[in-house]
């Protein structure tokens, strides 16, 4: 019987893609199969994120449960990947001895050799280097489901935000080669992918190390990814607002497959703010990029990152980025209490916000947040958008989701499944906080 292997994912869609593919490299080497449950595992993987403090405090909770089923298993082996053990690398498994591998967001290539050695070792094996562009070399090519496909472009961020840890896990960037990323697409668009996501930590520093104009490399990546027969759909993330440059804003009147949606993180509406967050631009510098966007694509809707209680932020300073809410007009987006992080530059800054005026001003932010996203979708009522049928509703099995021209999902009754995978016309006919109602307009 074959072996079986459970995969928990914490974190962002770099982290999700990452564990896709150990799951795929896993399966090829070893003939593992993924189930559901870490109870029927022979081998448990956790991927793990360190963006904020919380999420790091999961990582050894969530060991501790599994710490039981290896007392039950001994066979059982666990590993530990992502951020958190970039970080934290052997004090893993000296707080949790029972860790079998450790492994970094650069070498999930390697977890089959890896998971081989703890056969042979009686100590974890441990491996969290940054190997040049090996990852990119050595990933299989990804199996899919549904429509839509993530395609990595670039690993690591140099921006070095003063409050942020991914340059100290993820490491410095790194661009994969355009011929193996278009490779990659074509191959996915022959399997009937319809929607590729560009993904990145920082994709508006990809560089395409054959292209001799610099600061192209996104937007002449974007145009080449849709001009792939079949893919009829693209978008990106995540971006910086520092590298959002006049070719990247031109190429949505260039490039109709663009998705009209960007999501665009400013952390706050504040100047000292911005700049003691090391962001590189200004919020004057920020909004013209947003009104640009706006005029070249009417209707485009644009979604944000905010952090709120970064140390120094007044009452006026969190007023600004409230004010900016109003100017930009967010849809769904993130929002979370800033949390000091190690190596980062911002960690020993005063902390001169008390917890409660924190969440006080979290809770404040996210109701404005629900209520603009909630009013754009308001004038989505009425209108027919050309949606990309992604599968069965998750709440309703009975009901199809899809995601509209601006990337909301909308969910509407239909029993023909060969519309699943395709664009199809929905008209809007009621706006709830997180999706839309629509209904099927095939004569649109
Ligand atoms: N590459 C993205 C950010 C990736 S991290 C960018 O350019 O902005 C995802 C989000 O987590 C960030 O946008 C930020 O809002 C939040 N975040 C990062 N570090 C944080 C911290 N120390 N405390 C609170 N939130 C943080
Ligand atoms: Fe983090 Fe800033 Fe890079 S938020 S991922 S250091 S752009």
């Amino acid at each position: 019987m074959g072996k079986k292997l459970f995969i928990k994912t914490q974190g962002c869609q770099m982290n999700e893609y990452d564990s896709d593919r150990m799951q795929d490299l896993l399966n090829l080497s070893h003939g593992f199969e993924t189930v559901k449950s870490a109870e029927e595992a022979d081998l448990i993987l956790l991927n793990t994120c360190s963006i904020r403090e919380k999420a790091q405090e999961k990582v050894f909770h969530q060991l501790g449960r599994w710490k039981k089923l290896k007392e039950k298993n001994p066979d059982l082996k666990i590993g530990v990947g992502g951020c958190v053990a970039s970080q934290e690398g052997a004090k893993i498994t000296k707080r949790a001895p029972y860790v079998d591998l450790v492994f970094g967001p650069q070498t999930v290539h390697r977890v089959p050799t890896l998971y081989e050695n703890t056969s042979n070792k009686d100590s974890s094996v441990i491996d969290i280097s940054f190997p040049k562009t090996e990852k990119f070399e050595n990933l299989p090519e990804p199996t899919s489901e549904g429509p839509s496909a993530f395609v990595s472009i670039m690993e690591g961020c140099n921006k070095y935000c003063s409050f942020c840890v991914v340059p100290h896990t993820r490491g410095n960037e790194i661009s994969r080669p355009l011929d193996s990323i278009i490779e990659e697409v074509i191959s996915l668009s022959l399997k009937g992918i319809r929607e590729i996501v560009l993904l990145g930590q920082n994709v508006n520093s990809y560089r395409d190390s054959k292209l001799k104009t610099k600061g192209l490399g996104l937007s002449n990546l974007i145009r080449t990814v849709a001009g792939v027969e079949g893919i009829d759909r693209v978008s990106f993330t995540t971006s910086h607002p520092f590298e959002f440059g006049q070719d990247l804003i031109d190429i949505y009147t260039e490039v109709p497959e663009l998705i009209s949606h960007v999501h665009l993180p400013v952390q706050s509406g504040s100047n000292n703010i911005l700049q003691a967050m090391r962001r590189r631009h200004t919020r004057d510098e920020y909004i013209e990029t947003i009104n640009k966007l706006k005029e070249i694509r009417p209707g485009i809707s644009i979604s944000s990152d905010f952090i709120v209680g970064f140390p120094g932020e007044s009452e006026q300073d969190f007023q600004d980025t409230l004010d900016l809410t109003d100017e930009v007009e967010y849809d769904e987006s993130f929002s979370f209490i800033y949390s000091p992080r190690p190596n980062t530059t911002a960690k020993d800054l005063e902390d001169s916000v008390s917890p409660q005026e924190k969440k006080e001003r979290l809770d404040r932010l996210q109701a404005k947040l629900e209520q603009s996203a909630l009013s754009i979708s308001r004038r989505m009522v009425g209108k027919v958008s050309n949606s990309l049928v992604t599968g069965v509703s998750k709440k309703d099995p009975g009901e199809f989701q899809a995601r509209t021209e601006n990337n909301k999902v909308v969910i509407f009754s239909c029993d023909d499944q060969s519309l699943i995978g395709n664009f199809v016309p929905v008209e809007i006919v009621e706006a709830k906080t997180k999706s839309l109602r629509g209904i099927y307009r095939p004569e649109c």
